[in-house]
Formats: C-alpha cells, structure tokens, sequence
C-alpha cells in the first residue's frame, strides 16, 4: 500500500540512524578510513524527522554536518560507533545502519607516531576483523534476553555490491540479507564515480519478509524517502 506523501507516519517513533565512514587509529597521527561522503545518512536522518520521528544520530566521518533537530552522537572508529549504537538502539523503533564501518582495523595502536628508519624499511600494517555491528546487533536481539532487550523490531542495512560473472548485484544483496538477518537491506550498485561522494543514487529495496523488491532511483532525497517509507511499511504489517 502506497504511503501518502507528506503523512507524519513515524509521529511518536525513534528512529536511530548511522552515517559517515569510521577512521580505524594507526597511531596518533593517521588512521584508516574510507570514501563515505554520510551524505545517504543524512538525507535518511531529515526524512525520518520529516515523518515526524525523533532521530538519534550516530555520526562517523561526514563530509557535511549533521542535520538540525537530530539528537548527536560521534564516533570515531567502529568499535566506538559500536558502542553508540549499542547504546542509541534501547528502546528505539527502527536502526537504519547507513555508515560505512571498516570491516577491518589496524591490529596494533601505538600512543608514540609511526618513525620512519635509516634503513629505507617500511612497516607492514597488520588487520584485524572489526565486529559486524549490525550482525551483531539483529543477533542479540533475536537471541533475546537482557542483551536483546529493547533492540529496534525494524533493523536496516545499507549495501555496496559490485556485480560479476557469477552473481548480479540483486544477487549479493539477497544473500547479503540472508547474512544479515535484518528486516530490510537498500543494495546499491557501486563503481568508480559511482554513488560516494554523489548526490543522486540508485537502489533496490530488499525486505526479509519475502515482499517484493522496492526499485528507487532520484537524488538521495528520494531514496531517503523511499526508504522511510519502507520502514512504515515494515512497521505496519
Ligand atoms: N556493517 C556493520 N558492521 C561492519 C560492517 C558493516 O554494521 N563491521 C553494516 C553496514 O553499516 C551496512 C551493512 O552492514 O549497513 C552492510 O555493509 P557491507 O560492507 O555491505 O557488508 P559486509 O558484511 O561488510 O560485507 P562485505 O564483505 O561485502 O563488505
Ligand atoms: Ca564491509
């Protein structure tokens, strides 16, 4: 059923909201990061105050500052973001998880800068795997209990695929989805100029219900909107 333009549906709702990249710390100085613009974020966090919710806003690394009217939380890394989620989530309505978390760190900090040495060697940089916030998160949730308690009933995630020989990008993202165990995931299709950075976006909707696939395409606005939209949708059956 079609939402009604302009209808405050999420009136009374919280609705939490993820954007930016995080910065995983190497040493004081310099960090690992990524091309995330928290544009997406953005424009979801001023569609869901439009629908009239309040908004809790975790912000990694925006380009842009966060919108007027959202309640603002930073976070750095992942593991902070991790932690502000966690906190931000209890007792909300529904977590659109739009940032782009590094699904890998470095494996040591050291509190003294990197040096280089006379002898022209350079450091190898070490990973380690980052939690999946958003796995993690539906998983506790589903687990119930004191962990689980008060977790969002409407999780979404965002996802960047590139398509190849084998799997469509639809493809990825349905399996992503299995993955995830979320109600609903917005694939987007990436490439070099491709969506980060960019104003406008296309996007497929994903439900785990089984619904059919919701295209969306237009400016981040609209996809914003659509994705809104998507959640009262959720919420209602
Ligand atoms: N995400 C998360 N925690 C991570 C990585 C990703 O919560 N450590 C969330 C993102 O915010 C996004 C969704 O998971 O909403 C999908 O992110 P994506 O990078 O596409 O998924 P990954 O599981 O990291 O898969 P890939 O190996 O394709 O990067
Ligand atoms: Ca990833």
């Amino acid at each position: 059923s079609a939402v009604p333009a302009g209808a405050r549906q999420l009136e009374g709702r919280t609705v939490v909201v993820t954007a930016g990249g995080t910065r995983e710390p190497l040493d004081p100085v310099r960090f690992l990061g990524n091309r995330s613009s928290g544009k997406q974020g953005i424009a979801i966090a001023r569609a869901a105050l439009e629908a009239g919710a309040a908004v809790r806003f975790v912000a990694a690394h925006m380009d842009e500052p966060a919108p007027e009217g959202v309640e603002v939380t930073r976070a750095g890394s992942a593991l902070e973001l991790q932690h502000a989620v966690l906190e931000a989530a209890r007792g909300a309505d529904a977590l659109v998880m739009a940032a782009a978390v590094a699904d890998f760190r470095p494996a040591d900090y050291t509190d003294a800068k990197i040096k280089k040495t006379d002898d022209g060697d350079a450091p190898t940089i070490r990973l380690v795997r980052n939690p999946d916030i958003l796995a993690e998160l539906v998983a506790a949730r589903e687990a119930g209990g004191p962990d689980g308690a008060g977790l969002p009933p409407i999780i979404a995630g965002f996802a960047a695929e590139t398509g190849d020989g084998d799997s469509s990008v639809l493809d990825y993202g349905r399996r992503k989805l299995e993955r995830k165990g979320c109600e609903l995931l917005v694939v987007n299709e990436v490439g070099v100029d491709r969506t980060f950075g960019q104003d406008t976006n296309d996007a497929t909707i994903l439900f785990r219900d089984g619904s059919e696939p919701v295209p969306t395409a237009g400016s981040k606005d609209d996809v914003a909107r659509a994705v809104v939209d998507a959640i009262v949708r959720v919420g209602n059956r």
